[in-house]
């Protein structure tokens, strides 16, 4: 019976998935504040926490009448939201941030990866299956790197040092790999070269950035700092 189910359904390959809880409600949400050069585009909500309102730069605010969030022409479908803004939104944040804090702990805390230190971080060129990566060492992408497999399939890319794509250089999904299902983890800081493209959630220890024209289709989930300059985001 279990045999002939198994044939039915499509069996999912990598690790379990991370429960980002209420921090995946955010396309951005930073602990020390996000700033923006615009014209951005985000495609989803921004929240800081414990910083204030103080910390979101470049983003042209109209703050609510009800005080609990503001507007933004570059922040599409949602809102963006602060710890100082009123009540009931530092609350909201708060649990948000934990969430973050928490998966960014499970993530991490993965054990028996299927692949470690792999061509000893420079994954430029390669095709990436399904499964848990660790680097006890930064990842750089010098040149396009493929992420490979099913819209069940998962990933989970641990790194202990920072996390650099190259200018123009690409991170690329094939045979109907999610980017909702690939998570980075990661130690140091993210960059995200001019023009370059990132697939996944990254949920970074310190900071994230995204450097002119680069586009991702991400969660950015930073435990200090996110900084946009042109770039698009779409969780
Ligand atoms: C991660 O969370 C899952 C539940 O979502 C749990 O089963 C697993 O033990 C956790 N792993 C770590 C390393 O915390
Ligand atoms: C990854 O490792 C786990 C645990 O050792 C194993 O169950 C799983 O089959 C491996 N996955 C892949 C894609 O190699």
């Amino acid at each position: 019976m279990s045999f002939l189910a198994a044939l039915g359904s499509v069996v999912a390959v990598g690790p379990l998935p991370v429960n980002l809880g209420t921090a995946g409600n955010y396309a951005i949400l930073a602990e020390s504040g996000v700033s923006v050069v615009p014209p951005c585009v985000i495609n989803g909500c921004v929240g800081v926490s414990p910083i204030a309102a103080t910390a979101l730069t470049g983003f042209s605010l109209t703050l609510d009448p009800t005080g609990q969030f503001s507007t933004s022409s570059q922040v599409i479908i949602c809102e963006v939201f602060a710890a100082s803004y009123t009540a009931p939104t530092p609350t909201i944040l708060s649990a948000a941030i934990g969430d973050m804090v928490a998966a960014y702990n499970n993530a991490t805390g993965r054990v028996n990866p299927n692949f470690s230190n792999l061509a000893s971080g420079a994954i430029g060129g390669l095709v990436l299956g399904p499964g848990l990566y660790k680097w006890t060492s930064g990842v750089s992408i010098g040149s396009d790197v493929t992420i490979a497999g099913g819209a069940t399939d998962t990933w989970i890319f641990q790194v202990s040092g920072t996390l650099t794509i190259a200018g123009a250089k690409k991170m690329v999904l094939s045979g109907g790999a999610l980017a909702s299902n690939i998570v980075w983890v990661v130690a140091g800081a993210v960059t995200a070269g001019a023009g370059s493209h990132v697939e996944g959630v990254i949920l970074g220890k310190t900071s994230i950035t995204l450097q002119t024209g680069a586009t991702a289709n991400s969660r950015l989930l930073a435990q200090t700092f996110v900084a946009l300059d042109q770039a698009t985001v779409t969780p």
